[in-house]
């Protein structure tokens, strides 16, 4: 690499229009701590004539983002699209194949395609960064892959999306539905606009687990079937009686080895009010990591967001600036496993659990009977008749069960005149 590194950027969205910015105005700080210069020598968008809030040269704008290959020399490039393919994928793999660094905050595109195009950088010779795929501006793959190198890691979880974290905790502070939280994250820009979908569905966080178990365990990124709920299902009225149980519900993503099997999960939970994931509110993301002999480590930040992404896009920067030249997954793709798949049939937790019945005497014991036929012992009730309506909620605390003995248990729910509604289920988690 010469003393002039020259850049370009694909994709001029939230992430690539900060980054020019920030690449432009850090460049005298960058040459500090590389002794380099940087030029940005390409910029890439699929629009040429929308408004931006920086002026461009024609002469470095292409529509055509692989046409900067054809007709610019790059030595490092940024792919801030999106999506797992399509053009996206087209770009990173043309920049390995001609041994350019790639770096990119694409999470999609790394959980689907990580292990081919980490094999693609290997062979090249070039480095494939994404720091910033995984908790926005928190340094947790590069903890992982540096700081707690030697550590035997048997355990990775957290608060990984800021979009959802943000959603409850509003919903907690001002008894509005989701709904209408969702509509207030949309205007601040904490929720996409057209589609949040993979933000609420879980999408999102698991894309980004599944990146954390390879890193944590050297593993092949896995493409087993797993538990992946979202938050789209999440009642004002749980998140209110959860608060009288001093519990929070917060979307989880949890990476566990559990007898030499790796189990990956995204899920609502209902955690304690007094635990340290239950107090990471709002917008920011947490990451806890379970080692030996390092303990527990935690990390939090924020974790979306084009200054915290911006922030690990050129720390990838400067590393390989300063002529890092790293496996993309820390070990080579040859020396990376495959771990089989915990069957999560057997994941096991206490329950909450909410019925909408019908106010008639014998609901409670049917439900209760039901519960006690599969062993499922409860460790709390609480029932809050709506006389005028003539229905009740009842709320039971189970003690731990596993996934399916909970499955077959409540699927008799789904056909009883009684059940208003198929009853709701949120895990407990300590
Ligand atoms: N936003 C965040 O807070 C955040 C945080 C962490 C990671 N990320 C990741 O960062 C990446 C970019 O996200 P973003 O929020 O910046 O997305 P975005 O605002 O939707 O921007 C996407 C950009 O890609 C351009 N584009 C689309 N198709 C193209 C094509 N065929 N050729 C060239 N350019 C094309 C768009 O062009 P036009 O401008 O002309 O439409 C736009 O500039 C994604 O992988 C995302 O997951 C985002």
């Amino acid at each position: 690499m010469t003393n002039k590194i020259k850049i370009a950027i694909v994709g001029l969205g939230q992430i690539g229009n900060y980054l020019y910015r920030e690449l432009n105005s850090k460049k005298n700080y960058i040459e500090l701590k590389t002794g380099k210069k940087i030029e940005i020598v390409a910029v890439s968008a699929k629009n040429k004539n929308k408004k931006r809030k920086f002026k461009i040269k024609k002469n470095i704008f292409f529509s055509n983002p692989l046409n900067i290959f054809k007709e610019k020399k790059i030595d490092i490039v940024f792919e801030c699209i999106g999506l797992s393919n399509g053009v996206s994928k087209k770009v990173v793999e043309t920049a390995l194949k001609n041994r350019i660094n790639v770096i990119t905050p694409n999470k999609a595109l790394i959980a689907k395609h990580g292990d081919y195009l980490a094999k693609l950088a290997e062979k090249n010779n070039v480095n494939l960064e994404f720091e910033a795929s995984v908790a926005g501006g928190i340094p947790i793959l590069r903890s992982i892959k540096e700081g707690l190198l030697t550590n035997k890691i048997t355990k990775v979880y957290g608060i990984l999306n800021g979009t959802t974290n943000y959603i409850l905790s509003e919903m907690e502070n001002t008894n509005e539905t989701f709904e209408k939280v969702l509509k207030k994250a949309q205007s601040l820009g904490y929720a996409e606009p057209g589609n949040p979908k993979l933000d609420l569905n879980g999408f999102d966080a698991f894309a980004k687990i599944r990146i954390l178990s390879a890193l944590a365990y050297n593993n092949q990124i896995s493409k087993s079937r797993c538990i992946m709920e979202g938050i789209e299902n999440i009642h004002l009225k749980d998140i209110k009686i959860a608060n009288q149980l001093n519990l929070r519900i917060k979307l989880l993503g949890i990476s566990e080895i559990i007898n030499n099997q790796l189990f990956e999960t995204v899920h609502p939970c209902m955690v304690s009010k007094n635990s340290y994931i239950g107090n990471v509110n709002g917008v920011m993301n947490a990451v806890i990591i379970q080692g030996k002999p390092v303990g527990e480590s935690i990390l939090q930040g924020e974790g979306a967001g084009p200054g915290p992404t911006s922030s690990s896009l050129l720390s990838d920067l400067l590393s390989i600036m300063r002529g890092n030249l790293n496996k993309p997954f820390g070990v080579s793709f040859l020396k990376r496993k495959s771990i089989k798949p915990y069957n999560s049939d057997y994941y096991s937790n206490s329950l909450y659990l909410r019925f909408e019945v019908k106010d008639r005497s014998g609901v409670l014991s049917l439900i209760t009977n039901r519960l006690a036929n599969y062993k499922i012992s409860i460790k709390r009730i609480i029932q809050t008749p709506d006389k005028k309506n003539k229905r009740a909620t009842i709320v039971i605390i189970t003690h731990k069960t596993t996934e399916i003995n909970a499955r077959n248990c409540l699927s008799i729910f789904r056909k009883n005149k009684n059940i208003l509604k198929f009853p709701t289920l949120i895990r407990l988690y300590n």
